[in-house]
Order: C-alpha cells, then structure tokens, then sequence
C-alpha cells in the first residue's frame, strides 16, 4: 500500500497558512507557492539511494556520497502544476520536466485531457507528478493513468492540499504510488472544492478569473 506523508516541517504549515488568506495576491500566491514546493522537495527525496564515491578536495583525497539510481522527472499537471515546478528544480535542477494538461469540467468534475508531453525516456525516470490541489482525486490518478499507459514504474504525487475523497481514490486506483501532502483538509463543498483550501490554486497563481 502506498505511503501516505503529511508534511509536518513548521515552515510549510506557515507558509500554507499563509497562502490560504483570501487577500494574498497573485504575485506573492505564486512565490510561496514555488518555496513550498522547495521544500516539499527537500522532504519527499530523502529516501534517494547513494553512492560512496572518491573525491579529492584542495587538502586531500576522501570519500564522499552521490545521488544513484533512477534519475529523476518532475511532471506537472497544468496549469496550477506549473507554479510548483521551480521549487522542485531548485533542489533537482537536472530533473527532466515533463506537462500533462488536464481541467476540471465545472459542471461533472471529471478530467478533460487536452496535452501530453513527456521525457523521451520517462519510463527509466522516478516521476514526481505534481498539483497543488488534490479535491476528488480526478485529475491526478488521471495524469497518473496516462503515465503508466507510457511506461512509467516510479511515480510519487506531491500536492500543497488534499481532500479526503482525493487520497481514498488515489489510494484504491494507485495503491503503489506514495503521496506528499502539505495539508490534509476537511472535506469537499458542492462545488468540489476543498474545504477550507484555499479557492482556486490556478486562478490565484495566474490572477485569472
Ligand atoms: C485544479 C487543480 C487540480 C484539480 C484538482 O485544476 O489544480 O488539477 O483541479 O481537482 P480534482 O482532484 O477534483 O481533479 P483545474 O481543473 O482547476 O485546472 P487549472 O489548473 O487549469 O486551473
Ligand atoms: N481545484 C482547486 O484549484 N481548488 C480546489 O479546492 C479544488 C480543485
């Protein structure tokens, strides 16, 4: 069964708390947005295997460790997804980034696919899918469908904010996908919006509406 992590790092409960305010604006959405990813990076690529290697400083010879194993791919799924990619290359700046645009149909909540552009050679990549929103869980085990369909094996979902009905349906389609979650909320309203959450993470980070 998947892992489920609720990240509980004091920076990211604040800088979420912060993001939730009705009265954050765009410009300052977006930048904490990307700084929660960062760290939401730091903490979801711990487990990343090493290597022992042989390095020579100015002083002298010793060893030293380096990344090993699958290299890595970050994908979001646009548009909110976008808003996260930078945080995540602050820390894995040799990730390949790959897009899968999917929207929410206002009236039924179900995914609508409209682009899928990956790296030639996901299939060998541990992919970090990323979206701030987790609400009913259509759209992420969605992107997450169509990357199996291309191949991928290694796949980790990382969200600023979930909704109980999002993890149960990620966990009964994707039971082998661990999660990375900044704050698990209450419930979803009529609308299938989180509650509290935090409205719309797209419009909010591209000050559209
Ligand atoms: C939002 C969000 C997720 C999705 C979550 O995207 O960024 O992709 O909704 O909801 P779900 O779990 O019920 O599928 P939206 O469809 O609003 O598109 P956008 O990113 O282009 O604004
Ligand atoms: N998508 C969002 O951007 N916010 C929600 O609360 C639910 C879906």
């Amino acid at each position: 069964m998947a892992e489920i992590h609720v990240m509980e790092h004091p920076l990211i409960q604040h800088k979420i708390s912060y993001i939730r305010r009705e009265d954050v604006g765009t410009k300052e959405f977006r930048e904490v947005i990307g700084e929660i990813a960062g760290l939401m990076c730091y903490e979801a690529t711990r487990d990343l295997k090493l290597k022992d290697i042989k390095i020579k400083t100015p002083i002298a010879e010793t060893w030293g460790k380096e990344l090993t194993g699958k290299k890595l791919a970050v994908v979001p799924i646009l548009r909110a997804g976008l808003g996260m990619v930078d945080g995540m290359l602050s820390l894995i700046p040799t990730a390949k980034v790959g897009h899968i645009g999917l929207y929410r149909d206002p009236e039924t909540f179900k995914p609508v696919e409209y682009y899928c552009k990956l790296p030639a050679d996901c299939e060998e990549r541990e992919v970090f899918v990323v979206d701030p929103m987790l609400a009913t869980g259509g759209s992420s085990t969605a992107a997450i469908h169509m990357l199996k369909e291309k191949g991928v094996k290694h796949i980790r979902f990382m969200c600023i904010i979930a909704a109980p009905e999002g993890v149960k349906k990620m966990q009964e389609e994707h039971p082998d996908v661990d999660l990375y979650i900044g704050a698990l909320d209450e419930r979803l309203n009529e609308h299938a919006y989180i509650v509290p959450g935090l409205g719309d993470a797209g419009d909010r980070i591209f000050g559209t509406k």
